[in-house]
């Protein structure tokens, strides 16, 4: 059996690679040319660990190969995904048009039964569109199967979490179509849960927003404890320990970005409006969301005597840690709000500094974080990168000209700070 990909995204990428690596002959498809070229040097245009060093392997035993053509993908492959973007459009709703493109461009290149997986985030009743549309360009619905495998890799740990999923979700109307998927997988010991169609589109937003909500949670119950004392870290442990609960997705924080929760979170609320339902459980998740970046800048300003003139450091980038994903991050929010209150931004990042500078041109950026601090009324930890948690806050201390440390992922013990003479602010502690 062969595969093939098209987009070659964080998901795409990692689908391809990981396929091959399994011994499946794979063909990954994309639009960018100047992706094709990084990737046919055998090199990977996403940070993700690891996988360079496998794209690498496969590509010298000739298992993977790229292409920009989608016509020369349908005609290789047995099964052939779809893992392009489905950004947020204008209204908040999962924005299609790539999926549907790439449909189109599948259904005229098909010549022989061809499975096609849909991997992309896509909302419930993609597939079947998937099917009108592959039906309205090869005119033969005996020559294709549609099925939906949601993706819940993490980026940052994209490659173990492939090699190593929780389950792998299979729906389809064809138990042909299921089982040929099932045993591109076969060497990955795993739950398979197969489903039909719309079951298996629910579960990946069922799944994130759930994971959404427990964050919005913890970090409602974040301002209990500033405002009556108490230490959010040791709630959440203690509620983790609840196995109806789990420890998992209960980090106080300032709130979930990236490149999947604020969109699929806003797609299922604009599905459930559109079907007259009350979705206000998900719309409080987003308020309370939007308002953590907003609680540290008033917190900061507090602190500071006002952040107009002020010089203010973030340390962290990216949407969380092992990734140069900064879609929807917390650092951009936080460059925003800081423009807007007068401050001096410099920021930090041990790989998403070039991503952010393209959004950011006004803000400083350097490479060594105690070199953004040097003389800063504060610094901001916005994503907790290993290489943080190891500075000494002696340190930090001396090289800035204020004193105020707002440790926005709980990285440090507030009397750790103290000690190094620090004004410690941290989510779900007082001051
Ligand atoms: N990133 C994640 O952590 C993650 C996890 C689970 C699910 N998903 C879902 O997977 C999907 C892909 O996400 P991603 O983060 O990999 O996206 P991405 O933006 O990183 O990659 C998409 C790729 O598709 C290519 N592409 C777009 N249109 C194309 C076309 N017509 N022909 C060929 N290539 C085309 C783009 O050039 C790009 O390289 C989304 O629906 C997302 O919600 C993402």
């Amino acid at each position: 059996m062969k595969a093939a990909v098209v987009g070659t995204g964080y998901v795409g990428l990692v689908t391809g690679v990981i396929l091959a690596d399994l011994g499946i002959h794979t063909l990954c498809v994309d639009k960018d040319q100047a992706k094709l070229k990084i990737l046919r040097a055998g090199r990977s245009p996403i940070y993700e660990p690891g996988l360079e060093e496998i794209q690498k392997k496969v590509m010298e035993k000739r298992l993977l190969n790229f292409t920009d053509s989608i016509a020369e993908a349908a005609s290789y492959a047995d099964v052939i995904f779809i893992a392009v973007g489905t950004p947020m459009d204008a209204d908040g709703s999962a924005d299609l048009a790539a999926v549907k493109a790439v449909a189109r461009e599948i259904g005229k290149g098909i010549s022989s039964y061809t499975v096609v997986v849909d991997k992309s985030t896509v909302p419930v009743g993609t597939g079947k569109a998937v099917q009108e549309i592959l039906l309205e360009e090869c005119g033969d619905s005996a020559l294709f199967d549609v099925v939906s495998c949601p993706e819940f890799l993490r980026e940052g740990s994209a490659v173990e979490d492939t090699l190593h999923p929780d389950r792998i979700v299979i729906g389809a109307s064809s138990e042909k179509a299921a089982e040929m998927v099932k045993r591109l997988y076969a060497s990955i010991e795993t739950e398979f849960l197969l489903t039909d169609l719309p079951s298996a589109e629910l579960i990946k937003y069922a799944s994130n927003c759930f994971l959404a909500c427990k964050i919005s949670y913890i970090n409602m119950i974040s301002r209990f404890c500033e405002a009556q004392g108490g230490c959010v870290e040791d709630v959440a442990k203690g509620m983790g320990l609840d196995s109806r609960i789990g420890g998992q997705f209960l980090k106080a924080g300032l709130g979930w970005g990236g490149s999947c929760f604020p969109k699929d979170v806003s797609a299922l609320i604009w599905m459930g409006k559109e079907l007259g339902m009350d979705v206000s459980l998900l719309d409080a998740a987003v308020q309370i969301n939007e308002d953590q970046p907003q609680h540290c800048l008033r917190r900061l300003s507090e602190a500071t005597g006002g952040l107009a003139g002020k010089k203010v450091a973030l340390w962290g980038l990216s949407f969380k840690p092992n990734t140069d994903d900064v879609r929807d991050a917390k650092s951009l929010e936080l460059i925003k709000g800081l423009r807007e209150m007068g401050a001096e931004i410099y920021g930090t990042d041990p790989i998403a500094i070039e991503a952010v500078q393209a959004l950011h041109p006004d803000v400083t950026y350097l490479e060594d974080p105690l070199a953004t601090a040097a003389d800063a009324d504060a610094v901001v930890l916005v994503t907790e990168w290993p290489e943080y948690a190891g500075i000494e806050l002696n340190e930090l201390s001396s090289v800035m000209k204020g004193n105020v440390f707002f440790d926005g992922r709980r990285q440090f013990t507030k009397a750790e700070a103290i000690e190094a003479g620090l004004v410690y602010l941290t989510i779900g502690q007082s001051n």
